[in-house]
């Protein structure tokens, strides 16, 4: 939109003191200042204010049941699904997607989260771990897997340049492709933009389900399938402990024909803030924590299990044509509105954060595959400064992973000794030589 468009579009959606502003504003600043009105899409931040501002529907659901979901047991055995994924791996029809375009705010740390150094010893940043793991596997194959990298428009140069100095972790520079999710305005709950600096307002990453939206939009789905990739690995960069690419699930995601495949946990207790995988209304579909029905989140079988114990981790095997699918007449995941503290001018407010959530995409596929995982094993996110998900938890985390892996090959590390392995070390061989050793 022109200067002149923009005001007449402000004027319209009651945003005076963002005009006035404007007006104070010297001829560059102004035009910087209009450049990033345009980079995000003011109309369709306005239509979910409206939306959202509307007496909230209580949404019911009119019915829930289990899911089937493939259990632990039944999916590690299955050697046949093995050998599927790695044919799949190995015919170069992966590759794998990390969302990073996230702001972190929780962890408050000064730089994309994705830069934290969490390994325990070597202080490994999470985006380095995740780029081995990416090389290990390409190194094994012997076929180059396409890592994407999700930024957000504030975060993407640094983040390039992070790679950048790191020698893109030893993975080659031509294997990595950066692309940036959109954002929009943050909104307060009277309706109005919040001035951020002179010549920007407060903005946020439209969620992690915009990966969905920006993977179509910037091309690069067309250019992964014109390479011959079918399918994408979906995971978030906070979880160090992600079996990136994992080719057992990448053979159930086959082998079942599904369009969408995500991997849960048991819950720890029927209260964990994880978003509950059940089929509704007939459709697989996750609901919220604050969402799901009380008398169901305690509801235990005959044997004191949960009936409903299975959350979502944020690790998906999703085929692109599926992607096609839900953008090609617009993008088809809903908006959510977040309500959250932020400090402006010193000051605690609240804002409104549109968002999308990529597990909305669930019920939009034809086939489901849902399998367990074992939440030490796989899921240690980095959320917290202290506390629960903390880098002290997460560290901790890491370290068990690390010695049960050992102790399966016959190698003992002391608990009070600091243990790190490698995305880049094959155990296997280097346990043939520690074997039933015990490391002090
Ligand atoms: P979270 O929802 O935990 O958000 O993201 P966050 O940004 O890491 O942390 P808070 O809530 O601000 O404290 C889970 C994953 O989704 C990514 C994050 O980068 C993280 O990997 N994400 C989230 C995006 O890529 N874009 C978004 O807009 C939101």
């Amino acid at each position: 939109m022109s200067g002149e468009k923009i005001h007449r579009f402000l004027k319209e959606h009651r945003q005076e003191h963002i005009i006035r502003h404007i007006e104070l504003l010297d001829k560059n600043e102004k035009d910087i200042f209009i450049k990033n009105l345009n980079t995000m899409n003011l109309e369709l931040a306005f239509q979910l204010y409206e939306n959202f501002s509307k007496p909230e529907e209580v949404k019911t659901y009119k019915e829930i049941t289990p899911p089937y979901i493939v259990d632990i047991e039944k999916y590690k055995k299955e050697k046949e699904m093995l050998s599927i994924g790695e044919n799949s791996i190995k015919a170069g029809e992966t590759a794998v997607m990390i969302v990073a375009g996230g702001q972190g705010s929780r962890l408050g740390y000064p730089y994309p989260k994705g830069m934290y150094p969490i390994s325990p010893v070597k202080g490994k940043s999470l985006f380095q771990i995740a780029t081995e793991k990416v090389l290990a596997l390409s190194l094994k194959y012997k076929i180059n897997i396409p890592l994407l990298i999700m930024t957000n428009p504030e975060t993407k140069e640094m983040i390039e340049n992070f790679f950048n100095g790191n020698n893109y972790f030893g993975l080659t520079k031509e294997c990595i492709f950066f692309f940036n999710q959109d954002i929009l305005p943050s909104i307060t709950p009277d309706g109005k933009l919040i001035i951020k600096e002179k010549t920007s307002i407060f903005a946020n990453p439209d969620g992690h389900g915009g990966s969905l939206k920006a993977i179509w939009q910037s091309g690069l789905l067309d250019r992964m399938e014109k390479q011959g990739i079918k399918r994408i690995f979906y995971c978030h960069i906070d979880n160090p402990l992600v079996n990136v690419n994992d080719p057992v699930f990448l053979g159930w995601h086959i082998k079942e024909g599904a369009e969408f495949s995500l991997k849960v946990v048991k819950k720890r207790e029927p209260e964990e803030k994880v978003g509950h995988f059940v089929i509704s209304d007939g459709k697989p579909t996750i609901i919220e924590y604050i969402e799901f029905p009380d008398e169901l989140k305690y509801k235990k079988d005959i044997n004191g299990n949960l009936i409903f114990w299975a959350g979502s981790i944020g690790i998906h095997f999703i085929e692109t044509s599926f992607i096609r699918k839900i953008n090609k007449d617009g993008f088809a995941l809903p908006y959510h509105r977040q309500v959250k503290k932020t400090k402006i001018d010193n000051e605690e407010k609240e804002i409104w954060k549109f968002e999308t959530f990529v597990f909305d995409a669930i019920p939009l596929a034809d086939k489901v595959c849902c399998v367990e995982t074992i939440r030490e094993d796989e899921f240690a996110p980095l959320k917290n400064k202290e506390g629960e998900d903390s880098p002290e938890e997460v560290k901790k985390a890491m370290m068990n992973f690390y010695r049960k892996k050992l102790e399966e090959l016959g190698i003992y590390v002391s608990s009070d000794v600091k243990v790190e392995v490698s995305p880049l070390c094959n155990i296997d061989v280097i346990a043939k030589g520690l074997k039933d050793k015990e490391i002090t």
